[in-house]
């Protein structure tokens, strides 16, 4: 079955008529005294069980949603890359977006037609540890032909997305976005897209180690773990059949870009725009403007574009580590005299101009001081060199010992990469403070660099934590957090 036209329908958000909502300030930011009102930041003290400032889910239950997806292998249409059997939900790939309301409850019956057991994880959402979707962690694999509920309430809001969270499903395109939409956005804009930024395997994915280590190694991964992609994809389309973002000039255009990648950390700019940065990983920031971003596995920013040079730009996402032509997706003005942008058009923010920094960001949401924290872990990241695995302070899950942590402690982590790999550390259950923002999921680059964050305990359970390169993570580079 031909299900490409089935899959880019899907997977393109619908623009939202947002303008007769929102009140506009020069800077397109709500007039600060709504801010917190807005976005749960004012609500999150009284959420979060120590008391202690944060995101966290609204109390009040709103209505029930349910939704279906099946996991199971589809004949998908890739244009001229031809076609491909990969896993998918419902047929679709990337899966259709699963779109709530804050405060939402979400109720996800995932059926599992796949010939193997599987789990699917609400990636950054701090659901109830019995929803996690972590096989051995927080349930056993839902068998083939087996039915799983996952039932909590959508929040806080952002961009998030959902994916198998069983061995290496999640590079095989089992995967989708989730958004959770605020009840009043403290940036105003006229329309919405989700671009969902993938990399694209010849064939089923298999560890690397089983396919040799050589320092470059074909197919070997390297001291870098990344298997050889064979295309970038934008919303599940390859560049040479690129999806359109369609806008009117004048628009403000939020674009919430997501990598479920299976290991590409992606380098993203538009053409003939720059960016304002408006969330990271789904928590509110205050605006920054950027020529273009660095996105890890497993993070989300959202930006919103003004719409104020008509034509057709292009919008690229390169790979960090190089490999093949990046990801192209189209913003495309109604008026525009040519359908694509001119071929070899590179956005300037991929040459030069100012590149996001971490520090840049700074939280909507109140922050927690760096205070003395009642417990600390200093963890090596390393792995690439003389043996297959990926490692958390020498040891390789699921041979490593839990995080021990109790409730209601100020937890600080801080880990230092000893690999030639990056690292997009993800911890489960929780938002994080990283630099003065909040977060679920932060790059530890390659060179002895260092990264510390801390969380309030406030989410008891068992809660996985790895690096969401998924060889990586497949080889070891993961640790239980445990609540006594
Ligand atoms: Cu998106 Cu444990 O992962
Ligand atoms: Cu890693």
């Amino acid at each position: 079955m031909n299900r490409a036209r089935d899959g880019r329908a899907g997977s393109r958000a619908r623009p939202l008529g947002r303008r007769a909502f929102l009140r506009r300030t020069a800077g397109g930011v709500i007039a600060a005294g709504t801010v917190l009102e807005a976005c749960g930041g004012g609500d999150a003290a009284a959420t979060s069980g120590t008391g202690a400032p944060g995101p966290g889910p609204p109390q009040e239950a709103g209505p029930l949603r349910e939704v279906r997806r099946v996991a199971a292998p589809a004949e998908i249409d890739l244009g001229p890359l031809g076609t491909r059997t990969i896993w998918t939900y419902d047929g679709r790939y990337p899966g259709a977006e699963i779109r709530v309301r804050e405060g939402d409850r979400l109720r996800a019956v995932v059926e599992n037609g796949l010939p193997e057991g599987t789990t699917v994880h609400w990636h950054g959402i701090p659901v109830p540890n019995a929803m996690d979707g972590v096989p051995g962690v927080t349930q056993e694999p839902i068998p083939p032909g087996g039915t799983f509920a996952y039932e909590y309430t959508a929040g806080p809001a952002g961009t998030y997305l959902y994916h198998s969270h069983q061995g290496l499903q999640l590079d095989r395109g089992l995967l989708g976005p989730l958004v959770v939409e605020e009840r009043s956005p403290h940036v105003a804009y006229d329309r919405e897209y989700t671009l969902v930024l993938d990399d694209l395997l010849p064939g089923p994915p298999r560890p690397l180690a089983a396919r040799g280590m050589g320092p470059m190694g074909p197919g070997g991964g390297g001291a870098l773990g990344i298997p050889d992609y064979e295309a970038y994809l934008v919303n599940g389309r390859p560049p040479a059949d690129p999806p359109a973002l369609e806008v009117r000039s004048g628009e403000r255009v939020r674009l919430r870009l997501v990598n479920p990648s299976g290991a590409t950390a992606f380098h993203v700019a538009i053409a003939g725009h720059r960016m304002d940065v408006t969330h990271a990983d789904g928590r509110p920031v205050d605006p920054v403007t950027v020529d273009a971003l660095r996105i890890g596995m497993g993070e989300r920013y959202d930006v919103v574009v003004a719409a104020e040079h008509p034509g057709a730009w292009a919008i690229r996402a390169a790979a960090l580590h190089g490999g093949p032509e990046p990801a192209y997706a189209v913003l495309r003005y109604a008026d525009a005299a040519a359908a694509r942008p001119p071929d070899g058009q590179v956005p300037e923010g991929l040459r030069g101009g100012r590149l996001l920094q971490l520090d840049d960001l700074s939280a909507v949401e109140p922050l927690e001081p760096w205070s003395e924290p009642d417990r600390a872990f200093d963890l090596v990241l390393s792995g690439g060199m003389m043996s297959s695995a990926w490692t958390i302070d020498g040891r390789a899950y699921p041979d490593a010992e839990p995080l021990e942590i109790r409730a209601g402690e100020l937890v600080r982590v801080r880990m230092r990469n000893a690999s030639m790999g990056l690292h997009p550390m993800h911890l489960h259950g929780h938002f994080f403070r990283v630099g003065d923002v909040w977060k679920d999921t932060v790059n530890v680059p390659p060179g002895m660099s260092e990264v510390r964050f801390q969380f309030r305990a406030d989410n008891p359970g068992r809660w996985f934590f790895h690096c969401h390169n998924v060889y990586h993570l497949e080889a070891g580079m993961a640790r239980v957090v445990q609540y006594a």
